[in-house]
């Protein structure tokens, strides 16, 4: 390469990397404000339907709402997996079993005469990160697969251990010489041409008609798996179809993977314990109180950080945990965890946030915050936490 063609390379990456990082920094900020208006619509609509009679012609009119809404919601949770840098829950687990469950969940969508074939590793394949994010990046490979097909063909999903050597050949230039737990999708669709595959992972590149793309599936992929130190491959020929790759590191600690969690008391009383909310956004705060209150919880509010810890401190012994927003005027929810940490070591706190700056949520649940809810959250991922974490503490 010639030092001419060399700086124009150079130069083409660069600007490359300038647009994804103001893409990326523009679609936080939309994220985190449209997943507050998303989140609270979602919260009003559960508690209707939870009041209305299931045989009510307008249950299904609510249903259908809330239905959008979780399509509005998997359209953010790609612009966001895409634009951020952070994972929101750190757990071992096996991508066989997490693929197992993308395949159950694609025999109840994908046309009857698409065949799904599975091949997975016959030992457990143990990653560490956040499983929703890897499920959701698995479901955007597979949905791209079955839509290359056009009704008929064959998803053939596969799963096994795979060494990175030294010598690495020129498809991962920049992964470590180590041992990944791979997956591979393929399909037998129409297949991308080379000028589609340099662009795929370009977000709001889409070939597919309006409405039906967005163009922020592969970007969505690509965010996550990089994020979790891994990569993603694809291989292609029109007419023939596509073959995608993931790459994430092999149980690289060394450590005992899937650690037993000790066991759990099953059911809380929600009536006898009361949640401290602290968020500053007036619709999201009404919304999760309703919501809250519905499935039988006592509250109290604060709207900021300061007024949170007041409000805790005078509130110590009923409070049996805490739900904290991450972005807050007066004080963010980093500096409000670690002063609720002060006054109680034990107290569970819950994070929760429709976008939270690069990878603060993650550095919270490194320092021992219980658990981050991604905003807009269902009624039913709530419910599940919020007992999970009362029993605990019991
Ligand atoms: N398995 C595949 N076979 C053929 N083409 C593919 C495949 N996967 C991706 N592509 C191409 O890459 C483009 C970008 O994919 P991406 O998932 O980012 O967006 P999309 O599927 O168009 O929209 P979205 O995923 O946001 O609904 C697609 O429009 C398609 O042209
Ligand atoms: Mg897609």
């Amino acid at each position: 390469m010639s030092e001419d063609s060399r700086i124009q390379a150079v130069e083409k990456q660069l600007l490359q990397s300038q647009k994804m990082e103001a893409v990326g920094r523009l679609a936080g900020g939309m994220a985190h404000d449209m997943n507050n208006v998303l989140g609270s619509i979602m919260a009003f609509a559960s508690v209707l339907e939870m009041e209305m009679d299931p045989d009510d012609r307008m249950t299904s009119d609510v249903r259908h709402i809330l239905e959008a809404c979780k399509k509005g919601r998997d359209l953010m949770l790609n612009l966001l997996g895409f634009a951020r840098r952070g994972k929101y829950s750190l757990e071992w687990f096996d991508l066989n079993e997490r693929s197992a469950h993308v395949v159950d969940l694609l025999k109840h969508t994908i046309p009857k005469k698409i065949v799904i074939e599975t091949k997975f590793d016959d030992q457990p394949l143990p990653v560490h990160g956040d499983p929703s994010q890897i499920h959701h990046a698995m479901m955007n490979i597979c949905i791209n697969a079955v839509d290359a097909m056009d009704n008929s063909g064959t998803l053939t999903i596969t799963t096994d251990k795979f060494i990175v050597e030294e010598t690495s050949d020129v498809r991962f230039p920049d992964l470590e010489p180590a041992t990944y737990a791979r997956l591979r999708v393929t399909d037998t669709g129409v297949g991308m041409s080379q000028e589609v595959m340099n662009q795929a992972f370009e977000p709001f590149f889409t070939t597919k008609p309006q409405g039906l793309g967005s163009g922020l599936g592969l970007p969505m992929v690509y965010g996550t798996i990089k994020n979790h130190g891994g990569a993603v491959i694809l291989e292609s020929t029109s007419d023939e179809g596509t073959v995608v790759t993931i790459l994430l590191p092999y149980n690289r600690t060394g450590s005992n993977a899937f650690p037993t969690i000790p066991g759990r008391k099953t059911t809380s009383d929600p009536a006898l314990a009361t949640i401290l909310l602290i968020d500053d956004e007036d619709m999201v705060v009404k919304a999760e109180k309703r919501l809250i209150e519905k499935m039988g919880y006592k509250t109290l509010v604060a709207r900021d950080g300061r007024e949170g810890l007041r409000v805790f401190a005078e509130n110590k012994d009923k409070i049996s945990l805490v739900m904290l927003d991450m972005i807050m005027p007066v004080m963010d929810g980093e500096e409000t965890f670690y002063k609720l940490r002060e006054i109680d070591p034990e107290i569970p706190i819950l994070l929760s946030s429709g976008y939270s700056k690069e990878d603060k949520a993650e550095q919270l649940l490194s320092a021992g915050a219980d658990g981050f809810l991604q905003k807009p959250f269902e009624m039913s991922e709530l419910r599940t936490r919020l007992s999970a974490l009362l029993d605990m503490n019991r």
